[in-house]
């Protein structure tokens, strides 16, 4: 019995032996798999380490990176060689210790603080000056906020591109623009010179005979006709020389804030002065959320107002001329209607109403409204017509509220 019990216990503990060593070996075998795919991701990792490294240093922006005193943790190649400085020259330093500057510190401590990232295209920086640099460089500059895993803001990424040649292009590029328009103008001058000619010679004759009058009636009684037409004629002379002179010297606007009713008003004044017309009436429409406050160059906007009322003027033949002017603020552009109730204007010739020269008066010089469409686009804003043949002209001018 004893014999056979040692049998049956030598067999269990073998089995469990036999067990055992299988557990082992698959133990092993996992394992030696868990290894190899440690080794992997290692792998993976670290390439993708170098990857990030490698974009790090070779990339044409300049890249700090920052904790939330501004201290320099790391920065790359192009950051350290633009001031011609070792990596580790910067590490550890404070930045605004090296650069100091009381708006930037401001702006960094907001992005800090507020988690919001601040970018800024074409800056104009003499920050960065250094002797082999031009004096003054423009740059596209990113200030992003690194969050840690529970979203707190543990530094911030400094980006810097120089983007000096870009605007200096740019820049380039519309003094040709305005040479292109300047010569476009001159050329359009030639044509206008030959017609300022045959207009005052015209109003010219007409003064000369009147003087001519005025010296062979001396003596007798009412010269006051020939003095009345001397001064019209006068005026009309003058206008047509206002308007070559506004047109060849168009300048970028000065921009002031003012009140545009204001302007309105002097402009309304002007007009009536040289079209004394009784039966026209003018009346405002101001709607309440008007923004009459707006900056604009005063002396060009109010050319605009002149032309186009004198235009609302001269079109009005009936006994009972009207103009309404509207004016609204809507989405930061005020928004001014002028409308009469005028001759109006055919159909076939309104899309050549802006076009220089274009007019349909005898003494127009045709430059009004062009001159209008130019000063509105200088303003960034827009200007167009309506108009219904015997029923009136409506002139719509939008102008944005800039800061
Ligand atoms: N309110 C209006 N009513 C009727 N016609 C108009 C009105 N505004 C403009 N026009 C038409 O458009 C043309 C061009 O106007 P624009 O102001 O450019 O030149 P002009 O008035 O003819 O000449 P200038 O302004 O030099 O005296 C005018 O000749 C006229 O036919
Ligand atoms: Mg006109």
């Amino acid at each position: 019995m004893k014999h056979n019990e040692k049998k049956l216990k030598k067999e269990s503990y073998q089995k469990q032996i036999n067990k055992l060593k299988k557990t082992g070996n698959k133990l092993e075998a996992n394992h030696k798999m868990l290894q190899n795919e440690i080794n992997g991701k290692n792998k993976e990792i670290k390439q993708k380490n170098n990857l990030l490294e490698r974009i790090f240093s070779n990339t044409h922006i300049l890249i700090a990176y920052l904790d939330t005193n501004f201290n320099f943790i790391q920065v790359n190649n192009t950051y350290a060689n633009y001031n011609k400085k070792a990596i580790d020259y910067y590490i550890g330093k404070n930045y605004f210790e090296l650069f100091p500057d009381k708006e930037y510190e401001k702006i960094f401590k907001q992005v800090a603080k507020t988690g919001k990232p601040y970018i800024v295209f074409g800056e104009k920086f003499n920050y960065y000056m250094n002797t082999e640099k031009p004096d003054c460089t423009y740059w596209d500059w990113s200030l992003h906020p690194v969050k840690d895993r529970k979203k707190a803001i543990d530094g911030v990424i400094l980006t810097l591109l120089d983007v000096t040649e870009r605007v200096k292009a740019q820049q380039e590029l519309e003094e040709v623009k305005e040479q292109l328009l300047q010569s476009k103008r001159l050329s359009d001058l030639g044509l206008l010179a030959a017609a300022v000619a045959h207009e005052l010679r015209n109003p010219l004759s007409v003064i000369q005979a009147a003087l001519y009058n005025i010296e062979r009636k001396k003596g007798n009684a009412p010269i006051q006709n020939q003095l009345h037409t001397i001064e019209k004629k006068i005026m009309e002379g003058d206008q047509t020389i206002s308007n070559l002179l506004t047109y060849a010297k168009i300048k970028l606007p000065e921009f002031k804030r003012i009140d545009i009713l204001t302007l309105l008003d002097e402009s309304v004044d002007l007009v009536k002065l040289i079209l004394p017309i009784e039966n026209i009436q003018i009346n405002k429409f101001i709607s309440d959320d008007f923004n009459s406050f707006i900056k604009i160059d005063p002396f060009q906007i109010k050319k605009v107002f002149n032309n186009v009322l004198l235009n609302s003027f001269q079109s009005i033949k009936k006994s009972k001329g009207i103009i309404n002017i509207h004016a609204k603020t809507v989405n930061n552009v005020m928004k001014l209607t002028i409308i009469d109730n005028g001759s109006g204007i055919k159909k076939a010739d309104l899309s050549n109403v802006f076009n220089p020269f274009f007019t349909r008066k005898s003494r127009g010089t045709g430059l009004g409204l062009s001159i209008c469409m130019e000063i509105i686009n200088l303003h960034n804003g827009n200007i167009s017509i309506d108009s219904t043949l015997l029923k009136g002209t409506t002139i719509r001018i939008e102008l944005p509220y800039r800061k």
